[in-house]
Parts: C-alpha cells; sequence; structure tokens
C-alpha cells in the first residue's frame, strides 16, 4: 500500500505520516528532507540557494547529510522552499522518491507533490493542512523550546511566504490532489489527528 501525505509548512503533516508508517508497518520517506539537504549543501557551500545550476549541482548530496540535525532548521526550510521552485532539481530528486514509494510492500512519502506527481497511483491520500495562525503558532512554540529567539509574527510572515512560494511556483505546486482526503488539524490535538488520519485510510482503502 502506498500512502502520499501532502500539505504545507507545519500542517502535522510529518508526524501524521510518521504514526501512519509505524500503525501500518511500512517504511517512511519524508521527502521534504530531500529539499533540505539541497538548500542546507548549496548554503555551505557560499552559494545562493535562487541559483539553478548550484542548486541542480547540490543534488548529488552525501547521504549522511540527510540526518544533519541542521536540516531541521528555519534557514535549511526557507533555503529548501527556494530550491524546489527549480524544475531541474526536482527532476533530479524524482526517480529517488519513486523507487521509494513503489518497493515491495508500499511506503508512505511526505511532501507537497505526492499525490499529484510522485505517486499519483498511491492506494490512500491524504492533504493534512491548518490555518497559517495555527501553524505558526506550532513552530513557534517548537522553536521556543529548542531556545531560538524569534517572535510569533515573524514565524508568521515566514510560513505565509513559504506558502506562497511552494503554492504559487510554475512545477508540482503544493496543491490538493482531486482524489485526496483533506485533513484540517487547526483544532486536532496529535492524538486526534492520527486517529483521523488512519480513519480516513481505512475508508480509502475498502473504497
Ligand atoms: O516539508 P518541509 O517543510 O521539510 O519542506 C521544505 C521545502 O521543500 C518546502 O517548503 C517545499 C519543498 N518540498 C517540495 O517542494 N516538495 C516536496 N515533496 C517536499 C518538500
Amino acid at each position: 500500500m502506498i500512502i502520499a501525505v501532502d500539505g504545507p509548512a507545519a500542517s502535522g503533516k510529518g508526524t501524521i505520516a510518521n504514526a501512519l508508517a509505524m500503525h501500518y508497518g511500512l517504511p517512511h520517506l519524508d521527502t521534504g528532507l530531500l529539499y533540505r539537504a539541497v538548500g542546507i549543501a548549496v548554503l555551505r557551500a557560499g552559494g545562493d540557494p535562487a541559483d539553478e545550476s548550484e542548486a541542480f549541482h547540490a543534488c548529488g548530496f552525501d547521504n549522511a547529510l540527510l540526518t544533519d540535525p541542521g536540516l531541521r532548521s528555519e534557514a535549511a526550510g526557507r533555503a529548501a522552499s527556494i530550491v524546489s521552485a527549480h524544475p531541474s532539481v526536482r527532476a533530479a530528486l524524482l526517480e529517488r522518491q519513486r523507487d521509494f514509494a513503489r518497493q515491495e510492500g508500499g511506503a508512505v512519502l511526505d511532501g507537497r507533490d505526492i499525490g499529484t506527481v510522485i505517486a499519483p497511483e498511491a492506494d490512500a491520500k491524504l492533504f493534512v493542512t491548518a490555518s497559517p495562525d495555527v501553524r505558526a503558532q506550532r513552530r513557534f512554540d517548537e522553536l521556543q523550546r529548542t531556545g531560538l529567539a524569534v517572535t510569533y509574527e515573524h514565524v508568521l510572515g515566514d510560513i505565509r511566504t513559504r506558502d506562497e512560494r511552494d503554492s504559487g511556483r510554475g512545477i508540482a505546486p503544493l496543491k490538493q490532489a482531486e482524489d485526496a482526503a483533506l485533513l484540517d488539524t487547526s483544532a486536532l490535538d496529535v492524538e486526534a489527528a492520527v486517529a483521523t488520519a488512519i480513519g480516513l485510510v481505512e475508508q480509502r482503502r475498502k473504497a
């Protein structure tokens, strides 16, 4: 079974995808990490994520980078969003994601274009979202716990910019697949969101 989980930044899609993978005993790929790795590789080389050829060359990053704690930073998220708008970068990362989705037994993948481009054949598709305010508050709380000095307004501004860039790009933009079930986590805690997600996947499997 292939499960595709898409949605905007801080919607809870990663947590939900992880929980679904555990529940169904499937391997999980957080595809945002691939774009984050490219973004960080460009920044560390002193390059500009907006430069397509620099970003494309960074797609040959060492797999060890995928476990680097720096990938979770806001700077990495911003750089990832910028490099991910380059068609050559998306093309370079495509097969790796498709191979993961099509492995024997299936998989759970989360990202922005899993249900639309990477695995349109997925057995179950979820589009996980939440209001920008709720997402900014979650990200703000997370950053505060790690001791980072940021303001809520700054985080909200960042989320809005990222939404616009991810949804407005010409290639594989963030959008709900026609056959994806919508899951709004604005008013749900983690347990309720996961339980709802499992219920939606079960409905799709039976359909
Ligand atoms: O899910 P995330 O915040 O780690 O993703 C970081 C950026 O990577 C996101 O702003 C857009 C890009 N991305 C993408 O374009 N396609 C994906 N499948 C996953 C992430």
